[in-house]
């Protein structure tokens, strides 16, 4: 099927999909963030993260979500400040965030005492962290204000389908003032399918009706316009998930086809924590989590960032001959 063309996409972004009320001034605080990183020579990584919810109804109580937890995205954002990018982390609100993620599964009233001093009431005294209940948090901690007090990461967040649609198109178009040192690393599980505000119900879906049918239509790829006309000169990474590896490899190299970006990273739902193939319209490169990275606690995100630096890199240099 012939790719739409992207005057068409953003026709039905502007009539299918709300938009956001904060857009204009997110693409103001985008630019100003991309240009005064560009400026001093940065280069800037927008990265998407998480799944996205799609509503069933206008006055939503019901929506359609899937798996993704944002691990990907929020660690890889650390590997890209490790590496000197500055990285605008576009999430879903309430996935895995950098630094943090490191500690979501931890319960916080676990990690903290009351020591109650003389003649405190029972419900006052001196709250103390018990660092052993936090793992490396004064590392960690020491390198989040690094980051914080040095303005190197931008958090957007998104909710819903529509958010990140237009959210994404906002950051293109912001990070396209600095060609070609802009890398876009889509690592969002974003939905394929939705319904278009004029046919969903108002209010919420009666079960009094009975079983439920519900018609979606295709929600269009974003990477079309973004590659051909918001950023034209950037460095473009999709990701390509799937949960049959016989097609894996194939769908990633069509998708290279189509788009006619610069990479996929290529990864199946079960293994996607310890395997991935990165593939570029010339190699392909796999990357495994050996038993031995494991025990030093390497993650998987630290090689994909490595490689992907380095690619990125000689694109750089390729655009300026
Ligand atoms: O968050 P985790 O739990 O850590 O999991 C990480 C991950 C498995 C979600 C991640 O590694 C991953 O594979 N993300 C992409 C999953 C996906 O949605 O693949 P896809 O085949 O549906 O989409 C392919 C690409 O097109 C993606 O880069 C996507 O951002 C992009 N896309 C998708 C839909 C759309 N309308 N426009 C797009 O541009």
């Amino acid at each position: 099927m012939a790719e739409p063309r992207a005057a068409t996409i953003d026709g039905k972004l502007a009539e299918e999909f709300a938009v956001p009320s904060h857009v204009d001034e997110v693409k103001e605080q985008m630019a100003a963030f991309a240009g005064r990183h560009g400026a001093k020579g940065r280069r800037v990584v927008l990265i998407t993260s998480g799944g996205t919810k799609v509503p069933l109804e206008s006055r939503t109580v019901r929506f359609l979500d899937n798996f993704s937890s944002g691990r990907r995205g929020a660690s890889s954002a650390e590997y890209f400040l490790d590496s000197g990018y500055a990285v605008i982390f576009l999430h879903r609100h309430r996935s895995l965030y950098p630094y943090t993620r490191l500690y979501s599964n931890i319960n916080l009233l676990d990690t903290l005492q009351l020591k109650s001093g003389e003649g405190a009431s029972s419900n006052s005294g001196q709250v103390v962290v018990n660092q052993q209940a936090l793992p490396n948090i004064a590392k960690v901690l020491k390198r989040y204000q690094e980051v914080k007090d040095a303005g190197l990461l931008l958090p957007i967040e998104f909710n819903t389908l529509s958010e990140y649609l237009h959210l994404l198109k906002a950051a293109a178009q912001a990070l396209s003032t600095i060609g070609s040192k802009a890398m876009f690393y889509l690592a969002a599980a974003v939905s394929d399918f939705y319904i278009p505000a004029s046919e969903m119900p108002e209010h919420k879906i009666q079960s009094s009706n009975g079983p439920l049918q519900i018609s979606m239509k295709m929600v269009p790829k974003m990477l079309s316009p973004l590659v051909k006309d918001w950023a034209p000169q950037a460095f473009v990474i999709s990701f390509k998930l799937e949960t049959d590896p016989s097609i894996l490899l194939d769908k990633a190299r069509r998708a290279l086809d189509t788009y006619r970006h610069q990479a996929v990273v290529a990864n199946i739902l079960d293994t996607r924590r310890g395997y991935v193939v990165v593939v570029t319209p010339e190699t392909q490169a796999e990357l495994i989590l050996t038993d031995e990275d494991v025990k030093n606690e390497v993650e998987i995100e630290e090689k994909i960032i490595s490689n992907l630096k380095a690619a990125h890199g000689q694109f750089i240099t390729q655009q300026l001959d």
